[in-house]
């Protein structure tokens, strides 16, 4: 029987949507305009550019890569999927934390790997020494986490990132960072010329808008990359995402403004539910907030009532809450607000 991932199983398409970090905006109607128009323009019956330079490209100049470092996948989750397929196996071990991004322990049983997690509290603290001596010791094959992390929002800086990376080598250690145009961290991506063993993967499904298109990237150093490119499945990405992927990262002042309001309402978001008795939350530098409450199954049913979805962790007192507009971002804290009147 196929395998049910939760995070992804009866993915609602209406109502207030915050169970997936996706943004709940959707590109402006100029954006739109250049996309239809590059529709119209579209070669349909031909094959798309196998080496994905302009989009490569696009994303390399955006961040200040070369474009022999980047590849482009369907969402980084095939990026991640790749990586795991390429250094486990039978017999080997993915080490990350629990909790985190539900996906890699799907890839990793797919190829028959064992999955080694170290238990962060809830606000997602991490002891380094402790963590890297841990995985030293079970001697796993592959290091794999979210920066920020997903669920807790909680985020390493550069040098917690160097350490890892350095504790580990050989071993490769890949930095998730799906969430990191959130946080006000440096990325792992400047440590790359650094460390052999470093991989960073990236999406345009959060901060950039386009979880419905499926983009994602694959960064590491241009001689790890050279070994990866060959092997990657040809034409993995159609000509419309492409295109519609270099359009949005032309956008760079649009979605540097996006980003910035986001951060906002999380900021003001939790500068209210902080002082919560009847439910804790935990500082945030992705686009969610992570709570845990004694009466879980009570505040899911007041959420659901209003229509609203959030991110419900089976089997744990936690949930997470997608930051969403002005008007989303109101209900929630309604309903945050009724509950906390009948538990604190
Ligand atoms: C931590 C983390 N990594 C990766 C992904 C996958 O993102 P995508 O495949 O949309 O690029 C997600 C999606 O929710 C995520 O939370």
């Amino acid at each position: 029987m196929a395998k049910k991932i939760e995070a992804y199983s009866g993915q609602k398409q209406s109502g207030i949507l915050l169970n997936a970090n996706e943004s709940s905006e959707n590109l402006t109607p100029d954006i739109i305009q250049e996309i239809m128009h590059a529709v119209e323009n579209t070669a349909f019956n031909r094959y798309p550019d196998t080496e994905q330079k302009e989009l490569r490209q696009a994303y390399a100049k955006a961040m200040g890569l070369q474009t022999e470092q980047v590849l482009a996948g369907n969402g980084s989750d095939q990026m991640l999927g790749l990586l795991i397929g390429m250094f486990l196996g039978k017999g080997k071990s993915l080490y990350t934390y629990d909790p985190d991004f539900s996906m890699y322990d799907y890839y990793a049983s797919s190829y028959e790997a064992d999955v080694e997690k170290y238990t962060l509290p809830y606000d997602g603290s991490l002891n380094i020494e402790s963590f890297i001596q841990h995985g030293r010791e079970k001697k796993v094959s592959l290091v794999m986490f979210s920066n920020p992390n997903n669920p807790t929002g909680n985020c390493l800086s550069i040098e917690q990132i160097r350490k890892i990376t350095a504790g580990f080598a050989p071993t490769p250690v890949v930095i998730d960072e799906a969430y990191f145009e959130f946080s006000d961290e440096t990325s792992a991506l400047t440590l790359l010329a650094d460390y052999d063993n470093l991989y960073v993967t990236r999406t345009l499904s959060k901060a950039y808008g386009l979880a419905g298109v499926r983009l994602g990237f694959l960064i590491s150093s241009a001689a790890n990359m050279a070994q990866i490119i060959p092997s990657s499945v040809p034409y993995a990405l159609n000509r419309i995402s492409m295109k519609i992927g270099a359009i949005v990262l032309s956008h760079a002042d649009q979605i540097q403004e996006k980003i910035a309001e986001t951060k906002k309402r999380r900021n003001e978001m939790y500068a209210k539910v902080k002082e919560f008795r009847s439910i804790q939350f935990y500082p945030s530098q992705a686009n969610f907030l992570h709570g845990c409450c004694d009466h879980k199954e009570e505040l899911l049913a007041m959420f659901a009532k209003e229509n609203i979805a959030i991110r419900n962790y089976q089997g744990k007192n936690t949930f997470r809450i997608t930051i969403g507009n002005a008007e989303e971002n109101e209900k929630v804290w309604q309903v945050l607000k009724q509950y906390e009147e009948e538990f604190a």
